[in-house]
């Protein structure tokens, strides 16, 4: 088979990861048929602690990067730095023909823009999604790589729209639907029940499961206190599941004896989480992917944020934001135990094909007679 066009495929922090697999997955099925696109697969290493990366490569069957640039932890600016000096050296060793990079992380905007100046055209997957609140790192991530991206593959009606607005045109827009729902879609019958579960006397339906890590939620001591005080007065005695990420665990040591119905525990694999999800009452949290996973799977979630860039998860979805003022979880925990929480339906193309549809695409972008 002749040597095709190839794509860099960016993978830096855990939200990547799901997003990635399936397109991979995709694209080798297509070299299977005939297809000569080629994949180069680089991680950044923004996130590098097993339980943050190398769990989800092996659970979601990722290749081996053929890149890792371990640039590691650090401030906004210096994993941007780090990033975009390490992912240069990469390109100008061994350019490739379109960068791949999905979501909004700072690894996603650092390669989309060290790849643009290399004059290399870059793809977004997850483009034109916005929050419109500047305080938060990710919606920079998504403004300025949506300023310098080429093809824009999206999840809604409302991410083409905040688009168009945006000036650009609709050939280069493509509604694919939801790579990361591909990935719930294809592992729904491998989630795992996690080791802990029986010794927690955890049983389905009566517990809650709880993820929160934003700077604005999780940074401060006082205010993250108040919300798990208000989450314990709020569920009534049941059960909550909260696998700490590694931001939110430095703000838990320093807090001392915490509720004690609370079942602390670390980062959980792919196939756990969403085992633990689709078998709880209800999800609590700050994440934004999260939301799109419960609207799939049905399950009433509760978001700690004033806005969000996934409006189809409250409009079509389950999902309510209820604000960061912890006053505001009482209200909604009592409708959620009163059966007043409202049906969801699953947002359009958010099928499992996504990554089949961004495959088929790019080999016709990138010109790749060979594709069939
Ligand atoms: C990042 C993403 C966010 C995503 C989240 C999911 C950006 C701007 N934010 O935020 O969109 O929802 O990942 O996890 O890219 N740490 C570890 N081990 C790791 C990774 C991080 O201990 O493997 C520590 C770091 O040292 C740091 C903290 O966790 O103190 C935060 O990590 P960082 O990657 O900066 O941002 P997240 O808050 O994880």
């Amino acid at each position: 088979m002749s040597d095709g066009p190839l794509v860099d495929i960016i993978a830096g922090a855990r939200p990547n990861f799901m997003k990635i697999a399936p397109i991979i997955r995709a694209i080798e099925a297509r070299r299977a048929s005939g297809s000569t696109l080629r994949w180069r697969l680089v991680h950044t290493g923004q996130h590098y602690d097993a339980r943050m990366s190398a769990d989800f490569f092996e659970q979601l069957h990722i290749p081996k990067p053929d890149a890792n640039l371990e640039v590691g932890s650090g401030t906004q600016a210096e994993q941007t730095a780090a990033i975009m000096v390490r992912y240069e050296q990469l390109l100008l060793q061994a350019r490739c023909q379109l960068c791949l990079v999905v979501g909004d992380v700072t690894s996603t905007m650092a390669c989309a823009i060290v790849a643009q100046k290399l004059c290399i055209p870059v793809a977004h997957v997850e483009a034109g999604i916005r929050s419109g609140d500047w305080s938060m790192p990710e919606e920079i991530n998504r403004m300025v790589t949506d300023a310098i991206t080429n093809y824009f593959f999206t999840t809604s009606e409302v991410a083409n729209g905040n688009l168009r607005q945006a000036g650009v045109s609709d050939e280069r827009i493509f509604f694919v639907g939801n790579t990361m729902i591909d990935t719930l879609l294809a592992n729904r019958s491998r989630f795992k029940q996690p080791a802990f579960w029986e010794q927690s006397g955890l049983v389905p339906g009566q517990y809650l499961v709880m993820t929160m890590h934003r700077p604005a939620n999780v940074d401060s001591e006082h205010a993250f206190h108040a919300v798990l005080q208000a989450i314990a007065s709020g569920v009534q005695g049941r059960k909550v599941v909260f696998p700490v990420h590694p931001r939110t665990a430095k703000t838990l040591s320093a807090l001392g004896a915490l509720p004690n119905h609370l079942v602390l525990v670390d980062p959980q694999p792919y196939l756990e989480f969403n085992y633990l999800v689709a078998h709880a009452m209800a999800v609590i949290t700050d994440s934004g992917g999260v939301t799109e996973e419960t609207t799939v799977m049905g399950i009433p979630c509760i978001t700690m944020r004033n806005t969000t860039e996934r409006p189809e998860t409250v409009t079509m979805g389950t999902n309510e934001l209820i604000g960061t003022d912890p006053a505001a979880l009482r209200p909604a925990l009592d409708r959620l135990f009163t059966g007043q929480w409202k049906q969801g339906a699953v947002p359009p193309l958010w099928d499992g094909r996504s990554s089949e549809r961004i495959a088929a695409r790019l080999d016709e972008l990138l010109g790749n007679a060979n594709a069939t």
